[in-house]
């Protein structure tokens, strides 16, 4: 099942529920990108760094029991930050890092079925899916969403620039020349502007079963 959409749609508590439901596993392919942006945070590197290919090949991502590893430290927690949210676009335009992650992904999900969600796995990893969904939502109530979520860790957080910092990730995900942030013709489009997690699971659900 692939689920790709923008920032703060509720794609990954969507499809985390929804492979609950399922009994099948989950891969969150936004927190590998993360994992790699903040590798590049750590060692300060730059995404123009004449070694890009040593360094992306000296990197190690590995998922295991829905926990992120980078180079065997777990930094689950670590990947949510502003630091990393601000780079993770630019460090995600890289084609050597997409083709690394990619035979990743492909390898996690051979011979098993998974959830998957990102921004180009109906387009790109998993073009021939079983189901593909586009989950979308209105700018506002995503930049909302976000800052619920981060309010409970940070209170200086202002929702105003949390808007303009989706607003952005959004723009370059979507305007990159290597697999861009685009919805696959035969994906389903689910606008979640208007539900909670529940409804969104369900419709998402009920679509499934009807089909299978
Ligand atoms: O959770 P949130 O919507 O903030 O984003 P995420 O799913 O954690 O993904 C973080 C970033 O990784 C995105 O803004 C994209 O730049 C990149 N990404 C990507 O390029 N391709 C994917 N399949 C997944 C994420």
């Amino acid at each position: 099942v692939a689920i790709d959409g923008p920032a703060g749609s509720g794609k990954s508590t969507t499809s985390r529920l929804l492979a609950h439901k399922l009994g099948i596993s989950y891969l969150d392919t936004g927190a590998m990108y993360r994992a790699v942006a903040l590798h590049f945070v750590q060692n300060e590197l730059l995404t123009s760094d004449e070694n890009l290919s040593s360094v992306i090949d000296s990197i190690s991502i590995d998922i295991k029991n829905n926990s992120v590893y980078l180079n065997d430290v777990d930094v689950s927690s670590k990947i949510r930050t502003q630091g990393v949210s601000n780079l993770v676009s630019e460090v995600s335009c890289l084609p050597l890092v997409r083709s690394k992650l990619v035979e990743i992904q492909r390898s996690i999900s051979r011979n098993q079925s998974i959830v998957i969600d990102g921004r180009d796995i109906g387009t790109v990893v998993f073009p021939n899916a079983d189901f593909k969904f586009f989950v979308t939502a209105s700018i506002e109530v995503r930049a909302i969403r976000r800052y619920e979520e981060m309010k409970l860790s940070d209170d200086n957080i202002d929702i105003n620039q949390i808007m303009k910092d989706i607003r952005e990730r959004d723009r370059i995900d979507s305007s990159r020349s290597h697999s861009p942030l685009i919805k696959a013709n035969d994906a389903i489009l689910i606008d979640t502007t208007d539900l909670d997690i529940d409804q969104q699971v369900n419709r998402i659900l009920e679509i499934i079963n009807k089909q299978n």
